[in-house]
């Protein structure tokens, strides 16, 4: 067994001024029956805790490390621009430099506004949805996250923290009125939400590949069915690239299944390990955004000058490597390969989702394609893998819907010694 003294340690002094002894909910290990590691460094694609355990990364920080951690260039980019001052809240022509650049790979991103966080980021464009069209409602996924804003988490039934069903949320009921949540990859479900509400609804809010029911690709035709609906009835289509955006490809999920939004969210990625959040879309709609319209949004450290730098070396270093998103669908591929023949050598029942380098391996005795099939996955067969898998070395998504990711440090080594882990877990499964 891996010692874990120390993280047990600091994890007990932690829950004394710290809830749960975590900054965020989802850093608990609720849903595999476990304390958390507390993490000491990390770098490319490896992972070291307190204790000293070495693991391979495919967490990647919830998906923003695609290039690894601490990348070289993406540490000197911010040094770079510390040396001149961490924060001004005034502009600077980093801020300018990113936006023009997200613009040019994002073409449905006519004009942006850098925010600090995926949560904010989205909380802004929903209210931007809204001030646009003068309609009250909007429409999510079941299953979908869009982080913890109360317009979007109100009705929200995450299952890897289904508190909106409980009392004592914190979310007044009031919110509910106005979220409406239809079933991903289901059109018909959406289309039943646009009849029922005849011009009351502002947007449609999706994330493209749904990370947080597993990794569930789109349906052929359900995106472009979405766009068209809210062609159809004016109300305004979110793509929530939070974790998809320079993910998929370059050009985000949008590219990668060629539907254009209104409205684009981005985070993650964006940032190059540092906070960020982005949204932005059709010039006319973003003219509705203070000071050039009503739509009220400011921010301390929005268009952060650190933030800007990473971002900027981030999407160079990607825009310089002609065949960065080639190379990870090979190795992407080529992981799923190992893993699914491992599966079936056993006979073991699971079910791997991936699009490009997201993914996750369901235990389950059907494909995960939609909310239903993901309640079916065997979660306590997940929480025995997780930890066999942790004690192999593998740091995996501590969640069966949550989608993990291999970056360009994971090399084909690296795989090797990961499906080696995985039969080793296998054999005592
Ligand atoms: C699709 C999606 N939207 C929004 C968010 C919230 O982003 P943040 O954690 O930066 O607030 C996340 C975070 O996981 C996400 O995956």
């Amino acid at each position: 067994m891996r010692r874990t003294t120390r993280s047990n340690r600091l994890l007990h002094r932690a829950q004394s001024v710290i809830p749960g002894g975590v900054n965020s909910a989802d850093r608990a290990f609720r849903d595999v029956a476990r304390s958390p590691l507390f993490i000491r460094k990390a770098s490319a694609a490896f992972l070291w805790d307190v204790d000293g355990n070495k693991f391979i990364d495919y967490s990647g920080a919830r998906g923003q490390m695609l290039l690894g951690h601490a990348n070289p260039g993406i540490l000197k980019a911010i040094r770079t621009a510390s040396k001149q001052g961490t924060n001004y809240a005034a502009p600077c022509e980093l801020e300018l430099r990113l936006a023009e650049l997200i613009s040019r790979v994002m073409p449905s991103v006519e004009m942006v506004r850098l925010v600090s966080s995926g949560t904010e980021a989205v909380m802004s464009a929903v209210r931007l949805a809204r001030a646009f069209t003068s309609r009250p409602k909007i429409i999510t996924f079941e299953g979908c996250y869009h982080g913890h804003a109360d317009t979007v988490a109100s009705r929200q039934p995450l299952l890897a923290a289904p508190q909106p069903h409980r009392k004592g949320t914190g979310i007044p009921d009031s919110f509910r009125v106005d979220h409406l949540v239809a079933s991903f990859n289901d059109l018909g479900s959406v289309e039943t939400l646009f009849r029922e509400h005849p011009n009351a609804i502002a947007a449609v809010v999706v994330e493209p590949v749904a990370a947080h029911l597993g990794c569930i690709p789109p349906a052929p035709g359900f995106l472009e069915g979405v766009r068209a609906l809210c062609a159809g009835s004016g109300a305004l289509l979110i793509f929530d690239e939070v974790t998809t955006g320079f993910r998929v490809s370059l050009g985000g999920a949008q590219e990668l299944y060629d539907v254009k939004p209104d409205l684009t969210v981005l985070g993650k990625i964006l940032g190059g390990g540092l906070s960020i959040g982005a949204y932005g879309g059709r010039r006319d709609i973003m003219h509705a955004v203070a000071p050039t319209g009503p739509m009220e949004q400011t921010g301390s450290f929005s268009g952060n000058p650190l933030a800007m730098a990473a971002g900027l070396e981030t999407l160079r270093i990607i825009m310089t490597h002609k065949l960065l998103y080639r190379r990870l669908e090979e190795s992407s591929a080529r992981l799923q390969a190992l893993l699914q023949e491992e599966c079936d050598r056993r006979g073991i029942r699971a079910h791997m989702n991936r699009v490009g380098s997201m993914w996750s391996l369901a235990f389950s005795s059907s494909p995960v394609t939609d909310y239903a099939s993901a309640t079916r996955i065997d979660t306590h067969r997940y929480a025995q893998f997780f930890n066999a898998m942790l004690e192999q070395g593998i740091y995996l998504p501590a969640s069966p819907w949550e989608t993990a990711f291999l970056s360009t440090a994971h090399t084909l080594r690296l795989l090797d010694r990961t499906r080696n882990a995985f039969r080793g877990v296998l054999q005592r499964f």
